[in-house]
């Protein structure tokens, strides 16, 4: 039987390189989205991966939204936290509001999809947890913060996790990806993202298929052994 992958976010950009990773490795992908009704639209009927509605820093909505994919298509056996968002600006600038969406989108999403469905792969003695972390949880990043932080926390978190899956047969890792050639990064100021560019050895930003490609590995059947781990794909832009 396939197993079934929820890949939050997972309409556009590094989400949609996942999914269609997955669903190439043999997976029964769903892909979570919170407000892009037409692209969600587009991207079913491009792929025919279903997609479900929900906001996964909503605690009430996500444990709704994965009881009604369980229900609908099956029990969920891998899980990648994609979804995030970024609401950049200097500390002095920076509102609570912007603190707080970030925390509560980017880390809450973690906690509220694991409470979802970590249960059930403890139960069932299998499952792969994969969190999207970030190159700037790792090194930090002028005018982040609040993403920064939400991000080493997503670093944190899967450490704690993977100790509680790992006699369950449930691995908790994490990809920390560099600069990504999605909208997110495109919306970084061109003078400013020239100047990290230029700060990448291998000289260009990278490829959602290439974010992908990890999540692949880490889920993959034969991926029991990895796990607390942290995967950083970012060009040699940080390395520790
Ligand atoms: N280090 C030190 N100083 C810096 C700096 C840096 N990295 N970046 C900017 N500054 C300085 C500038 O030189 C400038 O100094 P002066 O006033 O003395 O000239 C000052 O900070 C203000 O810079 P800005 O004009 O850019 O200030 P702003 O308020 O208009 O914008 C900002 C601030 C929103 C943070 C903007 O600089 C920005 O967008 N930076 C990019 C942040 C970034 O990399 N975000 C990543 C998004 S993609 C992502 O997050 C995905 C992922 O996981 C990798």
């Amino acid at each position: 039987m396939s197993r079934v992958a929820v890949v939050t976010g997972g309409t556009r950009g590094i989400g949609q390189a996942i999914c269609l990773a997955l669903k190439a490795q043999g997976r029964t992908v769903v892909a979570n989205y919170a407000g892009n009704e037409e692209k969600a639209h587009a991207f079913t009927a491009e792929t025919g991966i279903p997609t479900y509605r929900f906001d996964v820093g909503d605690h009430e909505a996500t444990i709704k939204g994965c009881a009604q994919i369980a229900a609908e298509v099956g029990e969920i056996d891998i899980v990648v936290n994609n979804a995030g968002i970024t609401r950049d600006g200097v500390l002095h600038k920076m509102s609570f509001d912007d603190w707080n969406e970030v925390m509560r989108i980017n880390l809450g999403g973690c906690f509220n999809m694991a409470k979802a469905t970590f249960p059930g792969m403890r139960e069932r003695g299998w499952g792969r947890i994969v969190n999207i972390g970030s190159i700037n949880g790792q090194a930090g990043q002028y005018g982040q913060v609040n993403y920064a932080a939400a991000k080493s926390g997503i670093h944190g978190f899967t450490k704690a996790l993977a100790q509680e899956g790992a006699k369950y047969g449930v691995t908790v890792n994490a990809i920390a990806p560099g600069y990504i050639d999605t909208d997110m990064v495109a919306a970084v100021p061109a003078p400013v993202l020239e100047k990290i560019v230029a700060k990448i050895p291998v000289g260009r930003l990278g490829h959602a298929e290439e974010i992908a490609r990890g999540v692949a590995f880490l889920t993959a059947d034969e991926g029991g052994f990895v796990t607390g781990s942290t995967m950083s794909l970012n060009g040699g832009q940080h390395m520790y």
